[in-house]
């Protein structure tokens, strides 16, 4: 059977990335993890590659001139490669290069915590439903366009958070969904099912 060959983009903690780590390992998620790209030089998910024995490549956005370079680099980095089909997992930038849309056409996908198009764009969407003293919010997965979470939905799931008494609760409510979420649609992509 085909594994499908990703590139992961991450900037943290990579929870997300260690959920498609261990999903390719036994078996749950039809993929190799070709590289892991990085825009943090201290994000926790490089030890998460290491561990795993996946090349690391830390794209320092200072030692560019603008960002539209960095995410050239990007480009070649996946190239370089072989990379199929391209994962945000906690990626904290807009990518914008150009390049990058062509090469990958409805191959990127993001995950993000909340049922888009609510809280579109918010870095803190968890805390967003909190404050907003929701009783239930979520995540999305979307490919990734030029329109910042704007992408066609892929997948979308509810979270029950009316017991949740911080941002964090609902934080770490979503984020168990978000791993068993992003596994399914990566072994779907893999098997042909949303393309
Ligand atoms: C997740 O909540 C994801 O939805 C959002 O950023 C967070 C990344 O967490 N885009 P991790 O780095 O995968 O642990």
């Amino acid at each position: 059977m085909h594994k499908l060959r990703i590139g992961v983009l991450a900037s943290g903690r990579g929870s997300n990335f260690q959920a498609l780590i261990d999903g390719s390992k036994n078996g749950e998620v039809a993929c190799d993890i070709a590289v892991l790209i990085t825009d943090n030089p201290n994000a926790q998910a490089i030890e998460r590659a290491k561990k795993a024995n996946i090349p690391v490549e830390v794209v320092n956005f200072k030692e560019f001139q603008n960002r539209e370079l960095a995410d050239r680099k990007i480009s070649e980095l996946l190239r370089q490669y072989g990379v199929e089909f391209v994962v945000l997992a906690g990626y904290m930038r807009i990518l914008r290069g150009k390049e990058i849309f062509e090469q990958f056409k409805n191959k990127i996908i993001n995950i993000h915590p909340s049922i888009l198009p609510q809280f579109k764009g918010s870095m803190n969407a968890q805390k967003d439903a909190f404050d907003a003293g929701l009783k239930e919010s979520g995540l999305t997965i979307h490919f990734v366009t030029e329109d910042l979470d704007g992408g066609k939905m892929i997948y979308q799931e509810k979270v029950d958070i009316s017991d949740c008494k911080s941002a964090d609760e609902v934080a770490a409510k979503i984020l168990v969904r978000e791993h068993a979420a992003m596994k399914k649609v990566v072994d779907g992509f893999a098997k042909g099912k949303y393309i």
